[in-house]
């Protein structure tokens, strides 16, 4: 499969947004509360992939797109999806108006899911350059205080209108962005999920294929009306072991130390995961990766230990877990997160520019030359 980009002398040139898209967006404020997806920036990034290649991505209306019934992803799922951040610099650090964070990294896993589902590659710059034009064009969107940003959503589904069991030979690239608060912003209450499974041994559990989400909906949805937020997989194999929450990667802290499951092809190497075992030592944690069996959490919990359970990633950040339960009545409250908040505070320092990280973390949005 082959990627083909349009270059000048280094720079792939997105154009810019008309002027009526621009005004647009000049005329929109901010809802208050903010919330998480609700309110879409009125621009968004399309491609399309048509003969063997892509074409330049550009700044266009958001509208629905013209879809046959028969179009491929609709049938077969062929659908992957990045979650990533844009939030306002707030340190002298860098002079950019805003960051996106580790922007390659969302670029090299977008790839990585698209290889997976046989879809075809986008060229990195071209992701990294689309989304810091999409975010410099909706500035006026990007929230001001702390810990809100920009979510970003670069999706590519298979576009072909066809009913065979095959690859699509079209695909549809878009990135949409919305203003947001963090996914959580409160702790949350997790179910040990005993019934169904997220990933299996070689499947798609490791990427961020559209249908693992969907997967999930089914178990979720009745716990939502207990007051759950979010499932904590398990090993589809012995439902013994911690794997992942159903958009987070899990930490326990327990006996001085902070774990987290080993990555596998059923858990997704989350980029928050990663920035926190980078940033573990610095911040003089003592950090492991190892696997994590539900009844020692329950044990520890039980026993009233000082423990501590925590989700990770793009859209909630860190989101500490103040009680779990699980299909036979287990009601468990946990202490007081101690560690959690402070990771929290670091990270958003780094996301907003107020704190160093290491190179590439921090991507200055539109400094480089623009068309
Ligand atoms: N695990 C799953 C299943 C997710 O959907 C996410 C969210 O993207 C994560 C983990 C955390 O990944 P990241 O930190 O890259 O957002
Ligand atoms: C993210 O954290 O960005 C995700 O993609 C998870 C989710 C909101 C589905």
């Amino acid at each position: 499969m082959s990627t083909v980009i349009n270059r000048d002398a280094g720079s792939v040139r997105i154009a810019p947004a008309s002027e009526e898209l621009k005004a647009g967006v000049e005329n929109l404020t901010l809802p208050d509360p903010l919330g998480f997806g609700n309110l879409m920036t009125p621009i968004m990034a399309l491609a399309y992939y048509r003969d063997g290649s892509w074409e330049t991505p550009r700044l266009t209306a958001l509208e629905p797109l013209r879809l046959a019934p028969h179009t491929q992803a609709l049938h077969y799922g062929q659908a992957i999806f990045e979650g990533m951040k844009a939030y306002r610099n707030l340190g002298s650090l860098f002079q950019s108006r805003s960051l996106l964070f580790r922007p390659y990294d969302h670029a090299n896993r977008f790839n990585r899911s698209a290889r997976r589902l046989g879809m075809p590659p986008i060229d990195e710059e071209v992701f990294v350059e689309t989304l810091e034009q999409l975010v410099a064009h909706v500035d006026k969107l990007v929230p001001n205080k702390f810990a809100q940003s920009l979510y970003l959503r670069p999706a590519m589904f298979g576009a072909t209108d066809h009913l065979s069991v095959t690859p699509s030979t079209e695909y549809c690239f878009v990135v949409v962005a919305t203003p947001s608060d963090a996914f959580f912003t409160t702790p949350i209450k997790a179910w040990i999920e005993r019934r169904y499974s997220r990933a299996g041994a070689g499947g798609t559990g490791c990427v961020k294929a559209a249908g693992n989400y969907a997967a999930s909906f089914a178990a979720a949805a009745p716990l939502r009306e207990q007051g759950f937020h979010q499932l904590l997989w398990l090993d589809a194999n012995s439902r013994t072991y911690l794997e992942e929450f159903t958009a987070m990667n899990v930490f326990i802290r327990w006996n001085g130390k902070l774990a987290t499951p080993p990555l596998s092809d059923t858990i997704l190497p989350g980029i928050t995961r990663d920035s926190l075992l980078a940033l573990a030592e610095p911040l003089g944690l003592d950090m492991e990766e190892r696997a994590v069996a539900v009844n020692e959490l329950l044990d520890a919990i039980r026993a009233g230990a000082d423990i501590e359970l925590f989700g990770c990633g793009t859209g909630a950040v860190i989101a500490p877990v103040e009680a779990v339960g699980d299909e036979s009545g287990l009601r468990l409250c946990l202490p007081a997160p101690t560690v959690a908040p402070t990771l929290r505070k670091h990270l958003l320092d780094i996301h907003h520019g107020l704190a160093p990280a290491p190179k590439g973390w921090q991507w200055p949005v539109g400094t480089r030359k623009q068309p």
